[in-house]
């Protein structure tokens, strides 16, 4: 039988990618969306297959078709969702950023852990295979002993000099309070933070950040760039930003023996070439463009975790320990200082 599911949002993330992602994933069926307006719920459903639009949770958790929620809700609304949905014995995956502290990640693991329900999180990144072989050549050793990582993801279009802030519906992303107090931080580098630690299989130790923003005058960033220790020691750069028409979006792993490179793959949407030049390994490979083989693969993941009862290939842990970061981050790029990471154990 299908898995039915409801996404919990319905804005242009749910439209663009994850419904249409619902709509390929074999053995998934888009149940229902939750809108606070009845008639953005309706019209959401209507346009996507979906058998139901509701305005209220409570409504669309008693709907009994419904086996898992993709929480795709402003930011800050992750946790209260996330708990609703865990109570009400429905499994979870969760957009990033999981939460807008580490006190509320921590909650939603917890919450989802005691109430028996599986929690996933939404770092599509994991699932480029261009990663994947990134994970793998690391982990063999094919690269030697690595010492630099740098990943970038940024956006933009040409001609826009100014941020041009995100107006109606569209309003939070500009809130710091929605947004956990950061924004490219929130909403790009995330990805990449969480790319550092799938690839390397270790986590971080502490941050340095610099940005354009975390002042009184501009609370938001637009640009960001980080260094993370890892445990071993190893370093790795991470930046982000909009108003980069031009961005490269790459990520590169230095080792002692040889190099990896993922040329444009550092972005939602499947695509970009792999080159990796070492003592043993030596392959190109280039990606047709497919914007939702990645979210498909996510949501692919996931019913497997639920069939065979084992974790997502993103955990609550992993989303935990991401907020850990964006904390530690932000905190940085308050203070000027490094920040240790404080890791928290649910
Ligand atoms: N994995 C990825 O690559 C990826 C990519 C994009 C976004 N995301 C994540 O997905 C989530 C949703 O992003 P999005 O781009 O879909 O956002 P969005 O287009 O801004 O839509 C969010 C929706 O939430 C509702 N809303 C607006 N302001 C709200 C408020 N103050 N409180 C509660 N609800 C409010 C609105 O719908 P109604 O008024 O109809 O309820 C709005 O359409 C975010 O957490 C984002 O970080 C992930």
């Amino acid at each position: 039988m299908a898995l039915g599911w409801a996404i919990i949002g319905a804005g242009m993330h749910p439209h663009q990618k994850l419904a249409p992602a619902i709509g390929l994933t074999p053995d998934a069926e888009l149940i229902a969306v939750l809108s606070r307006d009845q008639g953005r719920a309706d019209a959401f459903a209507e346009t996507h297959g979906a058998k139901a639009g509701y305005s209220n949770i409570d409504d669309l958790l008693a709907d009994s078709r419904i086996d898992a929620v993709f929480v795709a809700s402003p930011n800050a609304s992750h946790l209260g969702h996330t708990v609703q949905t865990a109570k009400a014995g429905k499994h979870v995956l969760s957009e990033k950023p999981m939460a807008t502290s580490v006190d509320d990640a921590l909650t939603m693991v917890q919450v989802c852990q005691a109430n028996g329900v599986k929690l996933g999180l939404g770092f599509e990144l994991r699932f480029h295979p261009a990663h994947l072989l990134a994970r793998d050549l690391v982990s063999k050793g094919r690269l030697g002993r690595v010492r630099l990582l740098q990943g970038h993801w940024g956006r933009g279009e040409r001609g826009e000099p100014e941020h041009k802030p995100r107006s109606g519906l569209r309003s939070w992303w500009e809130d710091p309070e929605a947004m956990g107090g950061g924004s490219v931080i929130m909403g790009l580098g995330v990805h990449v933070f969480d790319l550092v630690r799938f690839v390397m299989d270790q986590e971080i130790l502490e941050v340095t950040a610099m940005t354009d923003g975390q002042t009184d005058g501009q609370p938001l960033e637009h640009i960001a760039s980080m260094s993370l220790r890892l445990d071993d020691g190893t370093i790795a750069n991470v930046s982000c930003g909009r108003m980069l028409p031009d961005t490269l979006n790459n990520f590169t792993i230095y080792g002692t023996d040889g190099r990896f490179t993922g040329t444009a793959t550092v972005w939602e949407a499947r695509m970009g070439s792999v080159e990796v030049v070492s003592e043993t390994v030596n392959q190109t490979e280039s990606f047709e463009y497919d914007y939702l083989a990645n979210f498909v693969a996510e949501l692919t993941d996931f019913h497997s975790a639920l069939k065979v009862d084992r974790e997502p290939a993103a955990t609550g842990l992993d989303g935990l320990r991401s907020t850990e970061i964006n904390s530690a981050v932000i905190q940085s790029a308050k203070s000027g200082r490094v920040v240790k990471i404080g890791r928290r154990y649910p």
